[in-house]
């Protein structure tokens, strides 16, 4: 029976807690028993194979889509969202976009420029910057853009699915810095996901494996020290480390799509 909750007051000290968790398209198994939480200012990576259920698990942990079985808690206030594709209005500049969450909040036009404009500052977009259209804007300057969008409402909670696959390999690694910065500043937990396995290892306390089909969660790894003290050589060669001794990350680089049987 699908349930979510709200686990406010209570003593645990977990941002989200996922339990039991399946779920199934037309039916055909997606998940199974999915169980994995979250600590507060935790932020765990959430790797696996392409078509494995990853942007399914967190559309039911965000409440986009209600499970067939298990339950969510959140023990988060508020969430924010940060999609591969940006998804910004196209008709809105970058300012009005970041405010969008604002507006439909019905919180007053000052108030609402005033929240947008240090929620840009948090990403370093620049005045300039937030007078422009999405499709004036480079493909990182509009990712920094739903970044904001998403900080705009000071949430305490930020799924990431997949923010910074789509930019060049520099991009990608300013992009990580900025959200370790923000996690840092804001104090946000986060549910990160990604098969870049060197991106999880810079950003994450934790990497949790799904295996090829979503049916369980293979194995977690934590990452000592905090993100952004960790040196270059150290993410490479503990990268190095997971693919090739590490039984865990065998299929992250053996299969890229799910094989239906
Ligand atoms: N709305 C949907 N209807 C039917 N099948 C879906 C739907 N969304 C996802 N799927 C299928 O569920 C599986 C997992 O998808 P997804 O969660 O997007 O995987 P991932 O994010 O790990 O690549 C895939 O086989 C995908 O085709
Ligand atoms: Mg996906």
């Amino acid at each position: 029976m699908a349930r979510s909750s709200k686990a406010v007051g209570c003593k645990t000290m977990s941002a989200l807690v996922l339990k039991n968790i399946g779920h199934a398209f037309l039916g055909r198994t997606v998940l199974n028993s999915i169980n994995l939480s979250v600590a507060t200012s935790e932020i765990v990576a959430l790797v696996g194979p392409s078509g494995c259920g990853k942007s399914t698990l967190i559309h039911i942990a965000s409440g986009i889509i209600e499970q067939i079985q298990g339950s969510v808690e959140h023990g988060y206030n508020r969430h924010g969202m940060v999609f591969q594709d940006t998804r910004l209005l196209p008709w809105a500049n970058a300012r009005d976009n970041i405010a969008y969450p604002l507006r439909i909040a019905g919180i007053g036009k000052t108030e609402r420029r005033k929240l947008a404009e240090k929620a840009a500052e948090q990403v370093s977009l620049e005045q300039i910057d937030l007078d422009k259209y999405p499709v004036e804007l480079s493909g990182g300057m509009r990712q920094r853009v739903s970044i904001a969008r998403a900080l705009v409402m000071e949430p305490d909670f930020i799924y990431f699915d997949e923010p910074f696959t789509a930019l060049d390999v520099a991009l990608k690694r300013r992009m990580q810095d900025l959200l370790i910065a923000s996690a840092q500043t804001s104090r946000f937990a986060g549910l990160f996901v990604t098969h870049d396995l060197m991106e999880a290892t810079r950003i994450a306390h934790r990497i949790i494996v799904l295996d090829v089909y979503g049916n369980s969660i293979i194995g977690q790894r934590p990452i000592p020290g905090e993100p952004g003290t960790r040196s270059d050589i150290e993410v490479f060669t503990r990268v190095q480390e997971f693919l090739h001794d590490d039984p865990l990350f065998r299929h992250i680089h053996d299969v890229d799509e799910r094989i239906v049987a």
